[in-house]
């Protein structure tokens, strides 16, 4: 299609901005609002367009760099930044099997020997560059803008998988990189918790891995249950010839490498490889958006060398992300503990990445408006990785003449109250918190669960104390006695004793975990415990006025505002008084508040042997300056702490795994630097 340079011009001034913002989406904010198939279309207009008028090609169009993930000037910077020593390019890509014969084809015009393709999985995460230095790792970047990148050693230090320190067999200086990802059951628990507590959830498992990578505190990164794949080293005079002999030796030195990469002696058996994970890559506990293919003859690869973007000795075939089409029955409104209204769709069930759909969310009425659904239309779902599953777009081809318009409710589903908008958001809210029985009864279930008060049991009990009139206000739960528990259907003496003796037990909770319980909107679990942290105490916390809250870094507007919306209300100080009665936590407890420095954060310390005080102590010491005591050597333990007659085994294992092996006196050293 021929286009006149004007309308060209104009044409990629305002793809340039498009693909910035969605670059700034996808990399910084995490939160992509637009598919990676949806980018790439947007991309390849461009590059045709470029392509068309060279000229018109500027060093700082997309087309032109990679995506940054680094922080923008706005932000304060969380990280130090530190300069790659090699950039850390991108990969070309095409969704069709086609063009990977062009691809084949362009290096065979360069390279007139036997090609293999390394092909791999294209692990859907977050790019890492990791620099080991006489066996141990001392730098992890992130990708950045490709030139520089942000340090999060920290973080990737708290990884399972990621050798702290590797044999000397390797060689003395190097740098590997590979994937961050999530692996789909941490990122479901992960989406879990989020949407217990009602903040947004991830959009998919890339996102999630991204965003925790950058979490200021390692700790929360170490829970997120983040794992690592390293496919590419990079170095002055490596030992190896081929891309698949340094995986190989990558592996045997420790490090986490893929067990699916395949060597193809030519394209066609590339596209055998690629059509056999287009299915398979269903079955597998990570997410993958596509198959990454290597020259693998290293001396081909430099012959063959970059472009200013990406190599020209590698490229991504991508696969498109799964949907169903299928039928939308009805859709319910349901009503959250913070009184927020989901519209969520029934659906007929359909068959989608290996589960049978029936729900769907719809998020908001704004998105019900966007999508123009219809009571009976076909609708797209699609999948994402997300628990549940969203409706894309409507099939208007086989919308039914006179489907209803479904008709968002002006008035609370469970109670009748209007439903009211908070300031810009796009959701709708039932504001009669106290009367509401699905609110009420969602801040019991909220109140009791694990990772709150933990108290056993289950929704239906909520139910039932609740239809009884035993519980409206949090604090009732601690004034239930046996025998109104032995009023409810079923309920045995075992049972009641055992309810009680839970309850009891709740009151050892840790303070975050009160905080957490209270369900004050936007404290989730991690909110909570930086929260507490920060202020040791329930009254401390009531005391900070706006500005003080605004003043620590995490803390934004809503969750100021909503904070001090909580503390001034005299019903929710009348109700904290009488949880302290009951004995409940408003101080953090004496271990957290213990901690006297970050020396050992994300350090894994393995003790052995006889020490100058007993090893109790030598555990807590280790504990206070934030380390980890475990019990047996690995390769992601950091150091072993030899006293007198350390185990030989322990050694021995420490030995072969290249471990530093350290005194206390080292130990004590290291926590005063
Ligand atoms: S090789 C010089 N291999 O995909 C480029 N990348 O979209 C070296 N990725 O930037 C990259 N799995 O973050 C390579 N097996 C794999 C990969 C992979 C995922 C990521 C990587 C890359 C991006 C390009």
């Amino acid at each position: 299609m021929s286009i006149s340079k004007k309308k060209a011009e104009v044409r990629i001034k305002a793809l340039r901005e498009e693909l910035a913002y969605h670059n700034h989406r996808y990399y910084v904010m995490n939160d992509p609002s637009i598919s990676d198939f949806e980018y790439d279309i947007l991309m390849n207009e461009l590059i045709t367009l470029e392509k068309q008028f060279p000229v018109l090609i500027s060093s700082d169009s997309p087309t032109q760099k990679v995506g940054s993930d680094l922080q923008t000037e706005s932000k304060a910077k969380e990280f130090v930044q530190e300069k790659h020593k090699y950039p850390m390019l991108s990969l070309g890509n095409t969704y069709n099997l086609e063009e990977l014969f062009s691809f084949d084809e362009k290096i065979r015009r360069i390279i007139d020997e036997k090609i293999t393709y390394c092909c791999e999985l294209k692990f859907d995460g977050t790019a890492i560059c990791l620099t080991y230095e006489n066996g141990a790792l001392v730098r992890a970047l992130t990708r950045g803008d490709g030139i520089v990148g942000d340090d999060v050693t920290a973080n990737v230090k708290t990884i399972d998988g990621i050798p702290d320190r590797i044999p000397s067999s390797a060689p003395a200086s190097f740098e590997i990189r590979g994937e961050i990802y999530m692996p789909y059951k941490a990122f479901d628990r992960l989406n879990a918790e989020k949407e217990e507590d009602e903040e947004p959830p991830f959009a998919n498992p890339r996102n999630a891995a991204a965003g925790s990578l950058k979490q200021l505190d390692p700790r929360i990164v170490k829970e997120r249950g983040l794992n690592c794949v390293l496919y590419h080293i990079l170095g002055e005079s490596l030992p190896f010839k081929e891309h698949s002999e340094a995986l190989m030796n990558a592996k045997e030195w420790g490090f986490p490498v893929s067990e699916h990469s395949k060597l193809c002696g030519s394209i066609e058996e590339v596209i055998e490889y690629i059509k056999y994970w287009d299915t398979e890559r269903k079955f597998l506990p990570f997410a993958t958006d596509g198959i990454v293919i290597k020259v693998n003859d290293l001396a081909q690869q430099r012959k063959l060398g970059f472009t200013a973007k990406s190599p020209r000795w590698a490229t991504a075939y991508k696969f498109k992300p799964e949907e169903a089409l299928t039928k939308l029955l009805s859709i319910d409104y349901q009503v959250g503990r913070t009184g927020a209204v989901t519209p969520v769709a029934n659906l007929e069930p359909v068959q989608l990445s290996g589960t049978v759909v029936k729900r769907a969310t719809l998020h908001n009425q704004d998105q019900m408006e966007l999508l123009d659904i219809r009571i009976n239309d076909y609708v797209y779902v699609e999948k994402g990785g997300e628990i549940i599953p969203k409706i894309t777009r409507v099939e208007l081809s086989k919308r039914l003449e006179g489907a209803p318009k479904p008709v968002f409710p002006k008035f609370c589903p469970d109670c009748g109250s209007p439903l009211v908008k908070d300031g810009d958001e796009a959701k709708f809210y039932c504001l009669n918190s106290d009367n509401c029985p699905t609110q009420i009864k969602g801040r019991f279930i909220h109140f009791i669960s694990r990772k709150a008060m933990n108290i056993i049991a289950g929704d239906a009990t909520i139910d039932i104390l609740y239809e009884k009139g035993y519980i409206r206000e949090l604090s009732d739960i601690y004034k239930l006695s046996k025998s109104m528990l032995l009023t409810l259907d079923g309920w045995k003496d075992r049972m009641a004793e055992r309810f009680l003796e839970s309850v009891e037990e709740s009151k050892k909770a840790p303070f975050a975990n009160v905080l957490y319980a209270l369900g004050i909107r936007h404290i989730g679990e991690t909110t909570a415990k930086m929260l507490a942290s920060h202020f040791h105490s329930m009254d401390a916390l009531a005391a900070a006025s706006k500005e003080e809250l605004t003043a620590i870094d995490e803390v934004g507007d809503a969750l100021a505002e909503s904070i001090t919306g909580y503390f001034s209300d005299q019903r929710h100080i009348a109700l904290l008084g009488e949880l302290k009665n009951f004995g409940l936590r408003f101080e953090e407890d004496e271990e957290a508040s213990k901690r006297i420095s970050n020396a050992l954060e994300g350090k894994t310390i393995v003790i052995s042997g006889n020490f100058s005080i007993s090893r109790e102590a030598v555990k807590q010491l280790i504990a206070s300056h934030g380390g980890k005591n475990t019990g047996s050597v690995s390769g992601s333990t950091s150091y072993l702490l030899a006293g007198e007659k350390p185990g030989p085994e322990k050694i021995k294992k420490a030995e072969k795994f290249g471990i530093q092996i350290i005194t206390e006196k080292e130990l004590q050293k290291i926590i005063d630097s």
